[in-house]
């Protein structure tokens, strides 16, 4: 049997307004940061951490996301018969071998927590992992969902990513109470999605990393709307507090907000000073472009 997390979750069904007009047709999680679309490096990030079934809800908008994983014959046979060995290897790997993938649709854009409990069926009763792709998060060494399955090794129960967000901002997040147990981990006493400042009981907000337990399905399916009209995934973890642990845990490495421009091109300009092909002449251009501004 096959340890460590075997089934991730992509809630990708919302409708990326922000990126409008960009987004009309083109999926949000198909801009590429860099030359590798936003669900590519999220789907590479569930596959290091062991993942072998992902499980993508989409709707109407997104069945582009399907193509991208899928097997793209003409393109594969002409790279052959012009022997571009490397470029067929690049078009053949957004899938490692082993690695199926699952198309679940949302109906109605009902809330993040809604998206999740579409997936139920196919999640059965193990863990599972969710990744928001827009919620871009790199780290040199360890990925983070991997990052994540270490912890949830330990302490088991539910293990939700976090970090230090601006006080005037909490209102974007599910905001956690809790006690630190170790340096990165909180025990979780409380969290509540989108308070206003005033009325946020700290600055950590959650963001888009969870391992969560099969049974939030059924508390999903008990869950009425809440902040913003949405079925909140937040508001299922709220009441999994009284049941079993739940950890904060502040992960290594960088976040980049992909679900707005800012965040978007600078997780572009850090990518591409990551990457051999631009990051030299891109070290060279950037002081020219930001006295030119
Ligand atoms: P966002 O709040 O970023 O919404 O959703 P959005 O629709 O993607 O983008 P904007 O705000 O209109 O620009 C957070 C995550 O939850 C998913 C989104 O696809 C995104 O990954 N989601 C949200 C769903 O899958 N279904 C929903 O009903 C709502």
């Amino acid at each position: 049997m096959k340890l460590g997390l075997r089934k991730v979750v992509f809630p990708v069904a919302g409708l990326g307004t922000r990126f409008l007009p960009a987004t009309k047709v083109v999926p949000k999680e198909l801009l590429p940061i860099v030359d590798r679309p936003l669900i590519q490096w999220a789907v590479d990030e569930a596959v290091a951490a062991g993942a072998d079934t992902l499980i993508f809800v989409i709707n109407r908008n997104k069945r582009a996301i399907a193509d991208h994983f899928d097997v793209a014959y003409e393109l594969e046979d002409t790279l052959v018969r012009r022997e571009k060995h490397e470029l067929l290897q690049v078009a053949r790997s957004v899938l490692p071998a082993g690695v199926e993938t699952v198309y679940v649709v949302q109906q109605q854009a009902l809330g993040l927590g809604h998206a999740v409990l579409c997936a139920r069926s196919v999640v059965g009763d193990d863990d599972f992992g969710v990744i928001l792709p827009d919620d871009f998060i790199f780290d040199r060494n360890t990925p983070a969902l991997a990052q994540m399955v270490q912890v949830q090794a330990r302490v088991g129960g539910c293990v939700v990513a976090v970090e230090p967000v601006e006080p005037q901002l909490t209102s974007r997040y599910g905001i956690i109470d809790g006690k630190a147990t170790e340096e990165q981990l909180i025990r979780v006493s409380s969290i509540v999605e989108k308070p206003k400042p005033e009325e946020a009981p700290s600055n950590l907000g959650v963001v888009g990393r969870y391992i969560l337990p099969a049974r939030v399905f059924e508390l999903l399916a008990e869950t009425t709307p809440g902040a913003g009209g949405e079925i909140q995934l937040t508001d299922a973890i709220a009441a999994l507090i009284a049941e079993q642990p739940v950890h904060g845990y502040r992960f290594n490495g960088r976040r980049f907000d992909c679900g707005n421009k800012l965040g978007f091109v600078e997780a572009t300009v850090a990518m591409a000073l990551e990457d051999p092909d631009t990051a030299a002449s891109l070290r060279q251009s950037l002081p020219g472009l930001l006295s030119a501004s």
